[in-house]
């Protein structure tokens, strides 16, 4: 798909990957539209006042606001070419330790938002002329499930699962979809995981790219139009055990987790 002169929305653009993505598209020739919780966050100075991208606030956490917005952007007759769900937020430890308020919190903003406003985006997308595209960003989490990370898992899984029946669905449309299955990320998130996981499960050995580095991938996978993006490297190994091999992949996993704490 070609990128220059698209207008491409990215929610969670205000850092992270989201971010990288939004300076990706813009060097590509697009007009991006950064969705974030806080428009003045200080994250986005360099880009504000910079042709081709305007910042709009998104918060992603209820349905009323999601609503809100697309409504809008459906009376002032918007065209949207490229659709980036990318917001995000992380959850783990052991399932009877996780605040179930959090969790509920998480499903909304990694899973049903990204439900919602793909809804919404359809709406929109096959009344307009030209190509389109529908990006969610998953995870390698939504197809190799780790302890502890049982919830967020979960999440992920359901948008790999939701973007392949929706390739089904819109086979005929004017409408491609690409599911990420994102590896790590040099991101606050990624630190996290440390913060979350690590007195339970030995996570000395994941690995990150930089923001920068995946949001030139992704490009790549935009322009070859490809349907789903899987990372390269040393996790396409574990990747393929969890896939092909599950009792395999759980046996592997059981070596670097420990419920006891310490
Ligand atoms: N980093 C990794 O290793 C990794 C791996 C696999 C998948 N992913 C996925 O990649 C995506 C981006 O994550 P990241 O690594 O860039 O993490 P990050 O640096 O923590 O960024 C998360 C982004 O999501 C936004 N966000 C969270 N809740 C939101 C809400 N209610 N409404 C709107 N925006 C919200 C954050 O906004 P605020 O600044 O306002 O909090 C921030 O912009 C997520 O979906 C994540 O699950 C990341």
């Amino acid at each position: 798909m070609e990128i220059k002169g698209k207008h491409i929305y990215i929610t969670g653009a205000n850092r992270g990957i989201g971010r990288a993505l939004a300076k990706a598209f813009h060097k590509e020739g697009g007009f991006v539209h950064i969705l974030c919780r806080n428009p003045d966050d200080s994250n986005l100075d360099d880009l504000r006042d910079v042709d081709g991208y305007v910042i709009e606030r998104l918060d992603v956490s209820t349905s009323q606001a999601i609503e809100t917005f697309m409504n809008h952007l459906e009376d002032s007759g918007a065209t949207v070419d490229i659709w980036v769900n990318n917001a995000g937020m992380l959850t783990g430890g052991l399932i009877e330790d996780q605040d179930m308020d959090e969790v509920y919190q998480m499903i909304q903003v990694n899973l049903t938002a990204v439900i919602h406003l793909t809804s919404k985006v359809v709406g929109l997308m096959v009344q307009q002329q030209g190509s389109k595209k529908i990006i969610n960003n998953a995870s390698v989490s939504g197809v190799m499930n780790l302890p502890l990370a049982s919830t967020y898992t979960a999440a992920k899984s359901g948008v790999v699962a939701f973007t392949r029946s929706l390739a089904a669905e819109l086979e005929k449309t004017n409408i491609s979809t690409l599911a990420l299955i994102t590896p790590g990320i040099k991101t606050r998130m990624f630190d996290e995981i440390s913060q979350r996981y690590g007195d339970k499960m030995d996570v000395s050995g994941l690995s990150s790219i930089p923001p920068e580095d995946y949001a030139r991938e992704v490009i790549q996978a935009v322009k070859d139009d490809r349907d789903e993006y899987w990372p390269k490297g040393s996790v396409r190994w574990p990747l393929l055990l969890a896939q092909h091999a599950p009792k395999l992949f759980k046996l592997g996993a059981s070596r670097f987790f420990d419920r006891k704490d310490g």
